[in-house]
């Protein structure tokens, strides 16, 4: 059959509501046309996050109930921790409430003033946790990562060159390196198997671990199985054990490529990193054994893991948003090629070149998505990126708008709807007009920012 069909069937539902047009135009000027601002009641397919929003199965639910609370050595953490290591064979695994929890213990340790941390696109929490200790957090993606219609297959891959030489001219102040698969923050792009190994090489030629952020392993290994030479034959599992055999530890949110609600862990083969994380850990996340988590997450967490390497989901998953990124393609929509793994970004700045970049396409398209069709997505772009710590503004690289896909929680249908309100757009997209701010916070703008539409 050529169809690929959702391999999963519905037990559980939770009604959608469709708003009206007037309603929803009502709900932007209250919420001062910010996203951000609408209650999710009002979203009717809200591509806000494939975050923390995917849906359990009933394994996950059934573990759930057998979660036990034991505040030390609770059997829910060592089924958590079997879980983890069957796929990440690092010697100490250590759970935190969400993946920034693991970054700013880690950054804690081995950040501080005059460090510099290389990664492909470091997340923007990442990135966060990196500066508010004083570090750079250094970007070495490909350059063909920059170009939205350049069909590398890996795009996240990072620049081994460019590693290279800051290792080789700066190397006494970078503590680590860091990979993201997939890149995120460049377009959910995939980093390959050879890439992920010659970094490793090259850090540890130098004597620095290799550190990845693995929010979305999963999709990671199943680019890897499809587009890289020689792989097609491995399953999917065998894939991510070597991803992360190259690597000496690990970031991870829970959120994404675990399909739980809440959660993520800190993973390292190094003793004494890890017993300085695991310290740090009860100061701020709780007990080892439970680190800012219930029981019930880590068993969550545990079942979860088993069926995201599930190559049927992968399959399926993948081809979700390449259906929409051929849709909206075929309707003129400029998206950025390849499609990513856990998102379609659209390219905003290019399907609405009538408005100017500090008039911000990505918002007013969010806007009008939200206006038309009461689908919720997020912009990055100028709203995001723009604002300087001076005060002034500058365009970002690009003006995307962000369709994230929640786990195993819309159907087919409903990314028939999203094309559809995309014709609709397309039809009058001259009419679409840009935003300007009227109040702003000094920094991450992009949440609580109130916008005014231009005439
Ligand atoms: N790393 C990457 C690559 C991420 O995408 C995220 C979160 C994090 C780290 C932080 O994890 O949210 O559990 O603290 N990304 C979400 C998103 C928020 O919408 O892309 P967290």
């Amino acid at each position: 059959m050529k169809t690929i069909i959702e391999p999963f069937r519905i037990k559980v539902v939770e009604p959608i509501r469709l708003t009206t047009r007037e309603e929803r135009r009502a709900l932007l000027a209250q919420a001062g046309w910010n996203l951000f601002g609408i209650h999710a009641d009002d979203v009717i397919i809200d591509l806000l996050t494939d975050s923390g929003t995917s849906a359990m199965s009933a394994e996950q639910w059934a573990a759930v109930m057998r979660g036990d609370e034991s505040y030390a050595g609770s059997p829910s953490f060592y089924r958590f921790e079997s879980a983890v290591r069957d796929l990440m064979p690092f010697r100490h695994v250590i759970p935190t409430h969400q993946g920034r929890a693991a970054e700013a213990i880690l950054f804690s340790i081995v950040g501080g003033p005059g460090k510099v941390v290389p990664s492909n696109t470091h997340f923007d929490t990442t990135r966060g946790n990196i500066e508010a200790t004083g570090a750079e957090a250094l970007d070495l993606v490909i350059p063909e990562a920059h170009d939205p219609d350049d069909p590398h297959p890996f795009k996240g891959n990072l620049d081994l060159a460019r590693l290279e030489r800051v290792l080789q001219e700066e190397g006494e102040r970078v503590p680590l390196v860091m990979v993201t698969v997939t890149n995120n923050a460049g377009g959910g792009q995939p980093v390959s198997l050879a890439n992920l190994r010659a970094a490793a090489q090259i850090a540890h030629s130098h004597g620095k671990p290799l550190i990845i952020d693995g929010c979305r392993f999963a999709e990671n290994a199943w680019f890897i199985k499809c587009r890289e030479p020689g792989q097609d034959a491995r399953g999917v599992k065998e894939i991510v054990r070597d991803m992360f055999a190259a690597a000496d530890g690990m970031t991870m949110s829970a959120k994404k490529d675990a399909f739980a609600n809440i959660g993520g862990w800190l993973a390292l083969n190094d003793d004494s990193l890890a017993a300085a994380a695991r310290n740090r850990l009860i100061l701020t996340e709780g007990f080892p054994t439970y680190g800012g988590l219930a029981g019930r997450d880590l068993d969550a967490i545990a079942v979860g893991l088993g069926e995201i390497v599930d190559e049927q989901y992968l399959r399926y998953r993948v081809r979700t948003n390449e259906y929409i990124g051929e849709k909206l393609t075929a309707l003129g929509v400029p998206v950025v090629r390849p499609v990513g793994g856990h998102a379609v970004f659209v390219d905003a700045r290019r399907f609405l070149p009538h408005i100017r970049p500090l008039e911000y396409p990505g918002q007013a398209l969010a806007v009008a998505l939200y206006e038309a069709g009461g689908i919720r997505a997020c912009e990055i772009g100028t709203v995001m990126f723009g604002l300087r710590p001076d005060g002034s503004e500058v365009p970002a690289d690009m003006d995307l708008v962000r369709l994230a896909m929640p786990r195993r929680v819309y159907t087919q249908s409903h990314a028939d709807y999203l094309v559809e309100v995309f014709e609709e757009l397309v039809l009058r997209r001259e009419s679409l007009r840009g935003l300007r701010i009227v109040s702003q916070p000094p920094q991450l703008r992009h949440f609580t920012a109130r916008f005014e539409p231009l005439s």
